[in-house]
């Protein structure tokens, strides 16, 4: 009858994060293939999450956010990176740091642009990019430590490259940018005249090697760096979907305009809950959210070493890359499933991680675990030992 899907859609196929979590509810293993925070929200974000429904907040907001929480991010923000924020013309509150992605390349690229994106990459970034029509250009971390390829990077800007895209600390690899590779890549972006999109999601989780440094505290590249965030992973509430940018007042209205195309506005309730966390928690928080997952990383790089699956040590987010290669199966998929079967252990083939052909010999494991579920999940992978 002549009606059929786009052009890409037949290309859309289910993440492999969400088949492997769907294969192990079904068989009742231990999921550490989503990054899903099993642990508990702030008491404070809830309480007052529950108390704004109460209260009548029901309804849409206006699309930037409620004030509220704009001047509380702008307030934690600002103190963070030292530098001014203004909350009526730099800040928006976003469908998570998703929404943010998504409404920003709308608003400042054009079909056929080029994005630079580091490989290993977490998907919805060229995912995203693709979706609308926009070019992910993938150019691949080196060594054990990922570290950034200066030349490789300069090799793949072209006439139609319009951004960098990077994500620190990194999901899957775990790796912060140092402050010598966020200057390489703002001499670049100043070079070219590029955007810088940061995904900072897991700013808080460091584990002390590398400080997290963002990308718009660098000289020049406040007007150019969108920074791209949220509170899914800082607050464990990652189906509330309240993500942030902050960016230079000439590029909001128009991320704001597509973000209302889309999502019309986070949910109402809820960003009164994460203002009441931000105007609520002190350092001392967000300090024992980096150690608390500083020992759920320990007990699974032990873990992994002790079956046999070398772990690289992630120096922030949370997940370690471990190397699979010596498990059955050709690909990463089916060593993940070869893994789920014997050891009830979920985890994310490398491969989702890569372009074709790559990340075969690796597999991500999440530890943003309760302490029996990771504990269980490390006991499981003794079976690989000997
Ligand atoms: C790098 C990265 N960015 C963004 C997200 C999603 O963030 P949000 O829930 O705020 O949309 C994730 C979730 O896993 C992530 O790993």
């Amino acid at each position: 009858m002549g009606l059929k899907v786009s052009d890409l859609a037949p290309r859309a196929l289910q993440s492999e994060i969400r088949a492997m979590t769907a294969e192990c509810q079904r068989m009742g293993g231990v999921n550490l293939a989503q990054g899903v925070c099993d642990t508990d929200p702030p008491e404070v974000v809830l309480r007052e999450a529950k108390a704004a429904m109460d209260a009548g907040f029901n309804q849409y907001t206006r699309m930037e956010g409620i004030e509220r929480l704009r001047v509380a991010v702008a307030a934690e923000v600002s103190a963070r990176h030292g530098l001014g924020v203004d909350p009526e013309g730099e800040v928006l509150i976003t469908s998570g740091a998703t929404g943010a992605f998504h409404a920003t390349a709308m608003a400042l690229l054009n079909p056929g642009d080029e994005v630079i994106v580091f490989e290993p990459f977490y998907g919805y970034h060229p995912g995203t990019l693709r979706a609308l029509r926009m070019v992910p250009v993938v150019v691949s971390l080196t060594g054990d430590d990922w570290a950034l390829d200066i030349d490789a990077m300069r090799a793949a800007v072209t006439e139609r490259t319009r951004a960098v895209l990077i994500n620190t600390p990194g999901n899957p690899s775990g790796k912060i940018f140092s402050l010598a590779e966020l200057e390489a890549v703002a001499t670049l972006a100043l070079e070219h005249n590029l955007f810088v999109f940061t995904d900072e999601i897991y700013e808080h989780f460091t584990y002390g090697k590398r400080p997290h440094i963002p990308m718009r505290t660098l000289p020049g590249m406040r007007e150019r760096t969108i920074t791209m965030s949220g509170y899914s992973k800082t607050y464990s509430v990652t189906g509330w979907r309240i993500g942030t940018v902050v960016a230079d007042a000439r590029w909001t209205p128009s991320i704001s305009y597509f973000h209302d195309m889309t999502y019309v506005c986070a949910p109402a309730p809820l960003q009164h809950g994460v203002a009441a966390g931000l105007e609520t928690l002190d350092a001392g928080f967000y300090k024992g959210l980096a150690t608390e997952h500083l020992s759920k990383r320990t007990m699974l790089v032990e873990a992994l070493l002790d079956a046999g699956l070398t772990p690289h040590l992630p120096e922030g987010a949370y997940y370690i890359l471990a190397d699979v290669s010596r498990l059955p199966g050709e690909t990463a998929s089916e060593k993940a499933r070869w893994l789920l079967r014997e050891t009830g252990v979920a985890g994310v083939a490398g491969s989702a991680f890569f372009r074709p052909g790559g990340g075969e010999g690796l597999m991500r494991f999440c530890f943003a675990k309760k302490d029996a579920e990771l504990k269980e999940a490390c006991e499981r992978l003794g079976a690989l030992r000997g």
